[in-house]
């Protein structure tokens, strides 16, 4: 895939014109149509952008709310996109609200989305949602709470940043009104290939966050094609002038390369054979929940900070000392060692792991 990105490159560079004029729009077409197959949704639909921060600053910066309106999320948080609600919170004087999230490795799918509907209040008109939570690796029942909410009139946020590629995302079945994911954690894409997906009726409500060519069409025109690449809102909200769009413009190499390596399942079955042998072997409590339902190949270990100490300190012990890297997180007041299980792992590397551990503990 990374050859793939540099032959487009030396492409791009060679011709920029060219490459910005014509070569630009089929690639785009392609990599839209074949990552929206991918997700079960329409390529009218979906927006290729940078990353997630991107695409959830463009749409929190677009929403449109009365002061005093309540966003709720919860506390097994990713911080910049905290920061983000909370930049636009005080600057359109909303209201957000942490909610505590149950987690215990006995939890249930149910017992989480009754966490969360018990949390709504008739306040609340906004919840921001993480596909699977970033500290702690949750896997949060999206049908189930994105149709709920549809049913009380809340909008649906959803950071699916470590989603696709790790776990089905099927986006016509979750139904949240957006969501924003990376393609580069799990799916195998370059760094800066993320999307953002938009549901039907809301697809004129965003509000480009950067200026370009695509800017100035009229309300009517929104869905007509662009010479830019899809269609006009989507000109509008994707293209940034001459930015490096070859991550996004590689999704099908990678989408290639999966099936080349035995298409999702087998992926997904190795990386869940991966995940059962670190819960066997690395020497520390895990915290993940057992339920078939929430399994995702992240998974947090208990790991009560020595005095003294800090979790980045402890990532870079593991890096420079042993070669390994592999974060520790936090969420609501506790400290994990969060383990990524992914297709190139191996069961030695998760061996390697827990002897570091003994050895740092
Ligand atoms: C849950 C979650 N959201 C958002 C992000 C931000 O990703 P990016 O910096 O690529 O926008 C990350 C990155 O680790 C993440 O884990």
């Amino acid at each position: 895939v990374v050859e793939a990105a540099e032959r487009m490159r030396r492409d791009l560079n060679a011709q920029p014109s060219n490459f910005y004029w014509r070569a630009l729009q089929p690639l785009l077409e392609s990599s839209r149509e074949s990552l929206a197959a991918y997700l079960h949704t329409r390529p009218d639909e979906l927006l290729l952008l940078p990353n997630v921060t991107y695409a959830i600053n463009l749409v929190v910066s677009s929403l449109s709310l009365l002061r005093g309106t309540e966003i709720l999320l919860t506390d097994h948080d990713y911080g910049a996109m905290s920061l983000t609600l909370q930049r636009w919170t005080e600057l359109r004087d909303w209201n957000l609200r942490s909610m505590e999230l149950p987690f215990h490795p006995g939890i249930t799918p149910d017992e989480l989305f009754s966490a969360i509907r018990n949390a709504i209040t008739p306040a609340t008109r906004v919840l921001f949602l993480y596909h699977v939570t970033s500290p702690t690796g949750i896997r949060l029942p999206l049908k189930e709470i994105c149709a709920y909410a549809r049913e009380h009139d809340i909008l649906t946020i959803v950071d699916g940043a470590h989603a696709p590629g790790a776990i089905p995302v099927n986006l016509a079945e979750i139904g949240a009104d957006f969501y924003a994911a990376n393609l580069h954690k799990w799916l195998m894409c370059p760094v800066s290939g993320g999307f953002l997906h938009v549901s039907r009726h809301r697809r004129t409500d965003l509000r480009a966050l950067i200026t370009s060519w695509g800017w100035g069409y009229t309300r009517p025109e929104a869905f007509d094609p662009s010479p830019l690449g899809g269609q006009r809102w989507q000109a509008d909200l994707e293209f940034h002038g001459t930015t490096d769009r070859i991550p996004q413009l590689v999704i099908p190499h990678a989408l290639q390369l999966r099936e080349q390596l035995g298409g999702d399942a087998a992926i997904q079955a190795h990386m869940q054979h991966l995940a059962n042998h670190a819960r066997k072997v690395i020497p520390l409590p895990c915290a993940t929940a057992q339920h078939p339902d929430l399994a995702s190949p992240l998974l947090v270990f208990d790991f009560p900070l020595p005095n003294g100490t800090d979790c980045n300190t402890l990532r870079d012990r593991l890096y420079h000392e042993h070669h390994i890297e592999c974060p520790l997180t936090q969420a609501a007041g506790k400290t994990y060692l969060r383990v990524s299980t992914a297709i190139f792992n191996t069961e030695s590397d998760i061996d390697s792991l827990a002897s570091a551990v003994r050895k740092l503990h």
